[in-house]
């Protein structure tokens, strides 16, 4: 089967014209399935070049709810690079005020207007995240990202809740040497319990057919385990190839397709959806690797979610030698010791890297930091930390494929 070439240049700029049009939709009035684009500016002082020999780039999908835009947007602060694309989504909990000033953030901050590769989706819809509709909204992500950016070789998904142990110069540097078609998905095929509790029994998930967040509730019956295919579960936050990432959302395999409406009535679908599909998929299953890339810490007995992180972890964090973490309440202090530890910068602020070669106050603005000066976005200059992440990167990924 022929796969779909990527967006042609001309095909991707129509695009963002598109998307423009749309943000003056959504001032007026609420059209569904609109971005909020940063405003017209100015081209860049220097264009991303992709391709052999450049940093590769992610495309980020950031989702959160109600009270969320903040802590969304100092993460976006700190995974911020011009080569990469952003997508964040607030679902149906959060209001439309909340939505539109997250929206008028990104506008504000000099450098997502100058690279306008930040976008917030204008449309709000119900989310659970233990249902199917978690799943939807993931897939929604992945298409947009892939309609809007033409050059990202992954896809990151990120909550609100969590925050980088890098900065984007090193992750773009331990990703440099990776195999563009690797997926980085935790995984097992060994259930447990979760064999009939999560695939036996059934669950509705009402945020799918209402228009606020609702818990899903259990239906009646039970069904035997697939024989057309074999479940895995893992983590629920992944690291894409953009070539899978077209797999599940072009569906021109039918097993994307029925995966997905066989996991629309399963708990918690995020985290068997992705793992099952590249794991049945003999054209992906070699391009697995068995990690989320993600530091975090469950509680014993495990609660539903893992730990709120503080201080108490953050030399553990350190020493995993992952990229992301993952649980932190707003404004926790322990994002401040990130910042200045590892993040190379001070909170609520850009992360400096060598595309930004002036980080500054601009006059008249106290409060953050600006871009003041356009430095190569083309290159980046990893510290200690990019080093690392290089080399267990370079560990996990020998091993390949299912198991
Ligand atoms: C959202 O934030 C506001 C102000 O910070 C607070 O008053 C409110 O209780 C929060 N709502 C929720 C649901 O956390
Ligand atoms: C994408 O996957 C297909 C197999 O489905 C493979 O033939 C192709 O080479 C892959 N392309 C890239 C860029 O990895
Ligand atoms: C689905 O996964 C199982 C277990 O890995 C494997 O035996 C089977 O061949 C896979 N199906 C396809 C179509 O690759
Ligand atoms: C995947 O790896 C297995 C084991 O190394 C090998 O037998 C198989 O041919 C590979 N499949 C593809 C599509 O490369
Ligand atoms: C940090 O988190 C751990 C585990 O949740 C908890 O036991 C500890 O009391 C917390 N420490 C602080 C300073 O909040
Ligand atoms: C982290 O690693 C350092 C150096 O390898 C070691 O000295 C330290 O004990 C480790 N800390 C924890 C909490 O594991
Ligand atoms: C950064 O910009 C500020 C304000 O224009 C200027 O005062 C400062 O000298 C610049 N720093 C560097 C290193 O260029
Ligand atoms: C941290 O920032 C300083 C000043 O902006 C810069 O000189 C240094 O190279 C940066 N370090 C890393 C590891 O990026």
């Amino acid at each position: 089967m022929m796969r779909p070439r990527r967006l042609p240049p001309c095909l991707a700029a129509a695009i963002l014209t598109a998307t423009a049009v749309a943000v003056l939709l959504l001032s007026a009035s609420s059209p569904g399935g609109a971005l909020l684009a940063s405003r017209q500016s100015p081209p860049p002082p220097a264009r991303p070049e992709w391709g052999p020999g450049r940093p590769p780039s992610f495309a980020y999908w950031i989702s959160g709810t109600r009270n969320d835009s903040r802590r969304a947007l100092r993460l976006l602060r700190a995974v911020y690079h011009p080569r990469n694309r952003y997508l964040l989504h607030l679902d149906a909990a959060a209001d439309a005020a909340e939505r539109e000033a997250m929206a008028e953030a990104v506008r504000g901050e000099p450098a997502w207007r100058e690279f306008r590769n930040v976008d917030v989706v204008g449309e709000a819809y119900a989310v659970d995240r233990t249902g199917s509709s978690a799943l939807a909204a993931a897939l929604h992500g992945a298409a947009v990202l892939l309609k809007v950016g033409a050059h990202w070789d992954w896809l990151v998904t990120l909550s609100a809740a969590d925050y980088p142990l890098v900065t984007q110069d090193d992750l773009l540097y331990a990703f440099s040497s990776v195999p563009r078609d690797l997926n980085f998905i935790d995984h097992t095929s060994d259930l447990g319990w979760k064999e009939h509790e999560r695939f036996e029994k059934l669950i509705v998930d009402p945020s799918l057919y209402m228009d606020r967040n609702t818990e899903p509730f259990p239906g009646t019956g039970t069904r035997p385990m697939p024989d057309a295919f074999k479940i895995f579960t893992g983590s629920p936050w992944v690291i894409l190839s953009r070539n899978f990432t077209e797999h599940c959302v072009y569906g021109l395999d039918n097993l994307p397709r029925k995966l997905l409406m066989y996991f629309a009535n399963t708990a918690y679908s995020v985290e068997a959806y992705f793992q099952t599909l590249i794991c049945n998929s003999s054209d992906f299953r070699n391009t697995t690797v068995n990690g989320d890339l993600r530091y975090f810490v469950w509680d014993d007995p495990p609660g539903l979610d893992p730990l709120v992180l503080n201080e108490s972890h953050f030399q553990n964090m350190v020493n995993s030698s992952t990229a992301f973490a993952r649980r932190f309440e707003e404004d926790a202090p322990v994002l401040k010791k990130i910042d200045d530890e590892l993040l190379n910068g001070s909170s609520v602020q850009l992360v400096p890297g060598i595309w930004c070669s002036n980080l500054s106050k601009e006059q008249g603005r106290m409060d953050v930091e600006s871009c003041l000066k356009w430095g190569d976005i083309n290159t980046v200059r990893p510290g200690h930390s990019g080093e690392k992440l290089w080399r267990y990167i370079s560990t996990i990924s020998q091993t390949r494929g299912c198991s």
